[in-house]
């Protein structure tokens, strides 16, 4: 992959591909790391005098206008973080973003509305996708991939601009695949992954993976349910997947026969229900009442499981321990991201929403050794998957 540095950018026009997708509660941003991670590209093309085109999805507005998705707060937010103003085109391709690309001057950004209002660019069809890819490559003379959190995404600003345009990779882009290929090539043992969040179906590529890489897998969050279920538990009201029962028990059966450490809760918070004042006691994740949900794992998991993780030499951490978002079920992950923090080994938090944990409990970013943007990019990469914005920028 080429970086920035190999073309000559001063007064041409750069057409940025970052992943600014980030949370917003009505049309404030909850959490402005992916913007944050973006200013180095950025920066480094303005003070090279390059007219700096910056490109971004945000949410899944399914190829139409929605002014719930509008980019307004993020070229708001970019505009501060760079100190400088960010001309805002208020379409993708139209009369809008024509006149801003216009008269953007060497050294200026401007950012257009999200892609994902151009049915073009998520299509499937590849024409069609063409077409809308055509006309975005129109706006620069250069292309930067440096949205790593959408590189697995075969989407026409990650796959098919990039084939239009000479092309680099931006240093973010750049860093998450060192962090990344430092994982899966050759990790100094005890090799630790830590998983967690809602859904065991959106992990099961990565974990059938993972055990045959890693030592210990370390299992939270609601996806622990389906596998206390797999075990033969009853898990109350707690987040079920039943039709991964099966895959669960091939994974159950695959650590032992690898040698694989799998190691589950043992106590959770069982709540009354699903909300932030909800009465809840510890029970054991082997006696969980029938009317109950857990919503954090307990006590003794969290000593449990920063217990294997204290000898650790590479740790991955993707997902939530349990419903951090409110403050009496937030223990789990704060627990989980102490331990990392505490540890030597090389810590990498991956995914939005782990990532987004650690700031909003207030932790130290630089506690870890890498906070990556990609939640599913980065997981599918473990996964050892084809990540259709990787082999753009590398032909
Ligand atoms: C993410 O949030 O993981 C990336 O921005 C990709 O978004 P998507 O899952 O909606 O494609
Ligand atoms: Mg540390």
């Amino acid at each position: 992959m080429k970086d920035i540095s190999e073309f000559d950018v001063d007064g041409r026009r750069v057409l940025v591909r970052a992943d600014l997708n980030v949370p917003l509660e009505g049309d404030v941003i909850t959490d402005d790391g992916r913007i944050r991670a973006s200013v180095p590209a950025i920066e480094e093309l303005v003070g090279k005098g390059a007219r700096v085109i910056v490109v971004t999805h945000l949410g899944r507005p399914k190829g139409q206008p929605n002014p719930k998705y509008s980019l307004a707060p993020v070229a708001k937010r970019l505009g501060e973080l760079l100190g400088a103003d960010v001309a805002f085109a208020t379409d993708v391709i139209g009369d809008s973003a024509q006149a801003v690309v216009e008269a953007l001057q060497g050294g200026q950004v401007a950012l257009l509305e999200n892609l994902r209002f151009e049915p073009g660019e998520e299509s499937k069809d590849d024409a069609e996708r063409a077409e809308f890819a055509a006309r975005l490559a129109a706006f620069g003379d250069v292309y930067v991939g440096d949205g790593f959190g959408a590189v697995h995404r075969k989407h026409a600003s990650v796959y098919d601009v990039p084939k239009l345009l000479p092309h680099a990779a931006g240093p973010l882009v750049l860093a998450e695949v060192t962090v990344l290929k430092k994982l899966t090539e050759d990790p100094p043992r005890p090799y630790v992954v830590v998983l967690g969040g809602a859904k065991v179906s959106d992990k099961l590529g990565v974990i059938g993976n993972l055990l045959t890489k890693v030592d210990r897998l370390l299992i939270g969050g609601g996806m622990a349910y389906t596998f206390l279920k797999a075990q033969g538990y009853e898990v109350g009201k707690s987040l079920l997947q039943e039709d991964q029962l099966d895959q669960v028990r091939g994974f159950l059966s695959e650590a032992a026969k690898r040698g694989v450490e799998l190691v589950l809760p043992v106590d959770v918070l069982a709540a009354t229900h699903f909300a932030e004042d909800a009465e809840y006691e510890v029970v054991d994740a082997t006696a969980i009442p029938a009317d109950r949900e857990g919503l954090d794992i307990g006590p003794r998991t969290r000593e449990l499981f920063a217990g294997r993780l204290a000898d650790a030499r590479t740790v991955f951490w993707n997902g939530p321990m349990g419903v951090f978002e409110f403050e009496a079920f937030s223990g789990g992950t704060r627990a989980v991201a102490e331990a990392l923090i505490r540890s030597e080994a090389f810590t990498v938090v991956g995914g939005g929403d782990s990532a987004a944990a650690v700031r909003r409990l207030g932790l130290p970013e630089d506690g870890f050794s890498h906070i990556s943007t990609g939640g599913g990019a980065s997981l599918e990469y473990l996964e050892g998957k084809i990540l259709p914005g990787l082999v753009a920028l590398e032909e």
